[in-house]
């Protein structure tokens, strides 16, 4: 290699003082040297940058064409190469400009390399992963126009001497950790066109002085600290045309000379500290479409001449407004977005309002309104999301939002609406979310209802007649409350088709009849509430085959019979039997004091001891026991079958060299596989084995897992092998496939499909480009699928399985990174073979840093138990971090770092500003500003898996509702 590079001097030693045009033989040797000694490109994008022909005509290079000076770099997006800043291209003394956007380039810039380029007229260093302090811009850069040093990790203030480099037109240091005052010498730049500076921890004032900037059109700083008042001077920035200040934290009123700004079309200052009133004169901002001030501490009214503009979007919500909304905003033609929400305004709304605009978004909740609403807020069938809750609007709902085909969002409630819901409305197509409980409505439920809901809150009306059976074909419907109304009628059979129910509450009406029995549809069914009913019969055994009901309802009805003693098999919070009149002895499981107050008020029942309950009768005891001998009996005879019927099957298996337990219909036998493990084909090691990979003679690959530690026995083996049986029937897109278990001589051997791209833990932490690999797309699609393998462990399997050993290690991804889970249910079955004493939970289960706190000391495992350490690998898809990472301090871990983080940004913030979210991210991410949103959600998500208490913690199949949905969490 030194030779080599040598050689090449030389030769462009030789070359420059023999050849005539020696200027563009220089330049080659200078792009050649960068190439061959700083350089990395693994991509081979730089192959034909060869001596022999032209560098012109070099991938990246511009030549003028008269002259052949090179005049253009131009890398950006070839996404791999790498190496420090190449500031010796600079040394071409015609190179105009720069551009090595989006790759791998690293280290620091050093201001004395820096100023070879002060040529320039256009440099493009973003999303690359330079760090420590921007580079002082010395010796002036007279030349340079467009300067963009966006998504690095550049850290430090922005250097004075910028104020120098009079030429520039355009600025963007977008999301690095840049911080401290911005420099009064920025407005000397009068040639500025734009500049942004979101996502950085700016501090101090905005510079008074900002207004000289007369040629500025686009000016962005938000999310960072920016604190003091908004300069006077901004009203002088004649050319402005979008001013987005928000997510900081400034203070002061909203300067009137903002009301100067001809042309400026988007005014965002949400999410500050502004006080006062939203300034009159903003009524002369003609060329305004998009006016945010929300999140703020205004007062006053909202001006006539604001309302008065043609706004697309009005969003004043989350301030201390008051006062009439002027009628003349129902005027305004282009009004899609309409954003009131916790204001105190109080009177009616414009009469006109939606009448002449395409009105997508109204949501006035949280006011003090009232009278009617207006007529035609969906004149234009443009709404989407109907929101007026918690007010005092009364009269029916309008007529247009019967009529309202878009609408798929609607809270009303809290209001004193009155009269019968239109037929139409119900049916509307597009309809998802209903709370309309809390008003006077009244009429039947028809019998027609939009397919998409997935809520139905109407509780606390007047709302009578019987359920229809449409109620029972809403396929996407997961939470029903009916409370508190006047219907009657037998419950429809047909409720438990509701295959995504959640939560049912029927409570307080007048229905008549039996329990449903036949509940099978019910999988994720976790709150049943039918209390205070009419309902007879006993109450079914089914129930307590719920596989997720935790609470359980059915107190205040005529309830008969024994209490099944299916229902101790319920994992409940909350159960309410009482004032029934259920008889017989109270079933073991719940004899106990806990449930006293939700057994009381049926005076049949009996128990041995609990209070107050009476005694139950001796006869009824005799009976009880022989049904237990019996049951006793019959369990050692089915036993003893099973074992006549394990030996013969072992039996026969023995005489070959392997027993095979194999679930899938195989190309290749088992000895082509084990004939493979040899040491070259090892891929991991772990605590319970080796991995191998096997390519077999079909070209298919598999993984071999051999597990050591064997206690060997024939029951031992016949537990693993039907073990084995109940993980290899199962069938999911995230769930690694297990083809067959196998027993050898002094091992165990478990053969899955192979999975590509490794595990989640070796990309994220060990791959130095790994965690670049994975976007934020990508990262949440894992999320999301790891999560659905999960929840298809946990609610879809019978029996159940709880994983045991949730960890990023344990997520692998396939070529395209689908996630796929992996190593499920083996730790109890690696538990079973290592006990070589007789301590069955001498091994800890789960992996350091995973483990849910209750381990420590109900030593138990249990779904929830998973959805912890499912909640640690969401935060590791966000920071990056490994669990016990390094950087923390002692006795702290990813879940505590994050916690806190998230609980000092709510202190600091109101909710969980930006800011605070860039601390967690991986800086590897460069997240979009859609982004951000989703990774809001996932880390709320990631804080309620993490919760302390199990019982806080959501189920699985809760979590993949949580992760896919956010338009389900109300607009505030
Ligand atoms: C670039 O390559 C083309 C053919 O590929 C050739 O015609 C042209 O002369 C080359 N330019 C220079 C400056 O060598
Ligand atoms: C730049 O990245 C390379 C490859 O990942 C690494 O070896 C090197 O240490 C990095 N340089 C700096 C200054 O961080
Ligand atoms: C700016 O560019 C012009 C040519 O376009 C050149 O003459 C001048 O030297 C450059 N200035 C600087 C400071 O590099």
């Amino acid at each position: 290699m030194a030779n080599y590079i040598f050689y090449l001097h030389l030769l462009s030693l030789l070359s420059f003082t023999l050849a005539g045009d020696s200027s563009t033989t220089r330049d080659a040797a200078v792009l050649l040297r960068v190439k061959t000694t700083q350089l990395s490109d693994p991509d081979s994008m730089l192959n034909d940058w060869l001596e022999s022909t032209s560098s012109c005509n070099w991938t990246g290079i511009k030549c003028n064409h008269q002259t052949l000076d090179i005049i253009s770099i131009d890398f950006s997006d070839f996404g791999n190469l790498a190496g420090p800043f190449p500031a010796d291209f600079c040394r071409i003394p015609t190179l105009r400009n720069l551009s090595i956007a989006n790759n791998l380039f690293n280290g620091t810039i050093s201001s004395t390399s820096f100023s070879l380029c002060s040529h320039l007229a256009f440099l493009n260093i973003s999303n690359n992963f330079f760090e420590g302090k921007l580079p002082e811009f010395m010796p002036r850069f007279g030349n340079l126009t467009v300067l963009d040093a966006s998504y690095n990790g550049f850290t430090g203030e922005i250097p004075p001497s910028i104020g120098g480099s009079s030429s520039l037109q355009y600025v963007d240091f977008t999301s690095n950790y840049i911080s401290g005052k911005l420099a009064d010498s920025l407005t000397n730049l009068t040639e500025l066109k734009v500049f942004l500076a979101p996502f950085n921890p700016l501090a101090g004032p905005l510079p008074e002085t900002i207004g000289l900037l007369k040629n500025l059109e686009i000016f962005r700083i938000s999310s960072t600290n920016l604190s003091g008042k908004i300069p006077d001077s901004i009203g002088d920035l004649a050319s402005i045309q979008s001013i987005d200040l928000s997510d900081n934290a400034l203070t002061g009123v909203i300067p009137v000379s903002i009301g100067r700004l001809k042309g400026l079309k988007y005014l965002w200052l949400y999410n500050n500290i502004l006080s006062g009133e939203i300034p009159d004169v903003f009524g002369n901002l003609t060329s305004l479409t998009h006016f945010d001030v929300s999140q703020n501490n205004l007062t006053g009214k909202l001006p006539v001449s604001v309302a008065g503009l043609h706004l697309v979007s009005l969003n004043v919500n989350d301030n201390r407004l008051e006062g009439e909304i002027p009628a003349v905003l129902s005027s305004n033609d282009k009004l899609v977005q309409l954003k009131l929400f916790n204001n105190s305004f109080s009177g009616t709304l414009p009469e006109n309002l939606g009448k002449n605009s395409n009105l997508e978004e109204f949501d006035v909740s949280s006011n003090q309104f009232s009278g009617k609403l207006p007529e035609n807020l969906c004149y234009k069938k443009a709404l989407q999301k109907f929101i007026c809750f918690n007010n005092r609007f009364s009269g029916e709902i309008p007529a247009s939002c019967g009529e309202c085909k878009s609408i798929s969002y609607v809270r009303i409630s809290n209001n004193e609406f009155s009269g019968e819901i239109p037929a139409s409305f119900w049916s509307s197509s597009e309809l998802q979310f209903v709370d309309m409980s809390g008003n006077k409505f009244h009429g039947s439920i028809p019998g027609s209802i939009s397919k998409s809901l997935t809520k139905l809150a109407i509780s606390g009306n007047n709302f009578s007649g019987e359920l229809p059976a449409a109620i029972c074909k809403l396929p996407e419907m997961v939470e029903m409350d009916l409370s508190d109304n006047q219907f009657s009628g037998a419950l429809p059979t047909c409720l438990t088709n509701l295959k995504k129910l959640e939560k049912l509450n029927l409570q307080s009406n007048k229905f008549f009849g039996e329990i449903p029995k036949a509940m099978s549809g019910w999988d994720e069914l976790s709150s049943l509430n039918l209390s205070n009913n009419q309902l007879t019969g006993e109450i079914p055994n089914q129930i307590g085959d719920l596989p997720v009901l935790n609470y359980l309802d059915l107190a205040g009805n005529l309830l008969s019979g024994k209490i099944p003693a299916t229902l101790s098999k319920l994992k409940l919070n909350m159960l309410n039997l009482s004032n029934n009149n259920l008889e017989g002895k109270i079933p073991t499981g719940l004899d106990s004091e806990v449930f006293v107050s939700s057994l009381t008020g049926n005076p049949k029942l009996c128990s041995q001891d609990l209070k107050p309950f009476r005694k139950c009768s001796k006869s009824k005891s005799i009976s009880y026991y022989l049904v237990g001998f019996l049951s006793i009996l019959a369990f050692f005879l089915i036993a003893s079958l099973l074992w006549v019927v394990v030996k013969t099957k072992l039996f026969r298996r023995s005489k070959s060299l392997w027993k095979i337990t194999s679930f899938q219909r195989l190309g290749f036998k088992e000895q082509d596989v084990m004939v493979s493990l040899m040491e070259s084909n090892v891929i991991g090691m772990g605590g319970s084995g080796k991995v191998y990979r096997v390519t077999l003679k079909t070209g298919q690959t598999v993984a071999v897992k051999k597990l050591y530690g064997v206690h060997r026995g024939p029951e031992n083996e016949a537990e693993f092998l039907s073990e084995m049986e109940t993980l290899g029937r199962i069938r999911h897109k995230n769930i690694v496939k297990l083809l067959f278990g196998s027993v050898g001589a002094d091992f165990r051997a478990l053969v899955y499909e192979y999975v590509e791209n490794g595990s989640l833990g070796d990309l994220l932490h060990k791959d130095p480009k790994g965690g670049f690999l994975l976007d934020w797309s990508k990262r949440y699609e894992i999320a999301l699928g790891a999560a659905q393998g999960l929840a298809y462990l946990h609610h879809d399997c019978v029996p159940s399985i709880v994983h045991r050993d949730v960890k990023s290690n344990n997520i692998l991804l396939d070529e395209e990174f689908r996630p796929c889970v992996a190593d499920f249910g083996l730790a109890k079955t690696l538990q079973l073979e290592v006990k070589e004493s007789d301590e069955p939970m001498s091994r800890v289960a789960g992996s350091y840093g995973y483990i849910a706190p209750e381990y420590a000391y109900t030593m138990k495992v249990t779904e929830k138990s998973d959805v912890y350490s499912f909640g640690v690998v969401l935060m590791e898809l966000v920071t990056g971090k490994r669990p016990n990472d390094a950087s923390f301090e002692e006795h702290k871990d990813l879940v505590k770092w994050v916690t806190e983080a998230a609980l000092s940004s709510s202190e600091n913030q109101g909710d969980g500003g930006w800011v605070d979210l860039d601390q967690l991210i991986d800086p590897k991410l460069n997240p979009s500003g859609q982004d951000y949103e989703e990774i809001e959600n996932v880390l709320n998500v990631a804080l309620q898996c993490t919760s302390a208490f199990p019982i806080n913690r959501p189920s699985m199949r809760r979590v993949v509702e949580l992760l896919k949905d956010q338009s389900r969490t109300p607009t505030k």
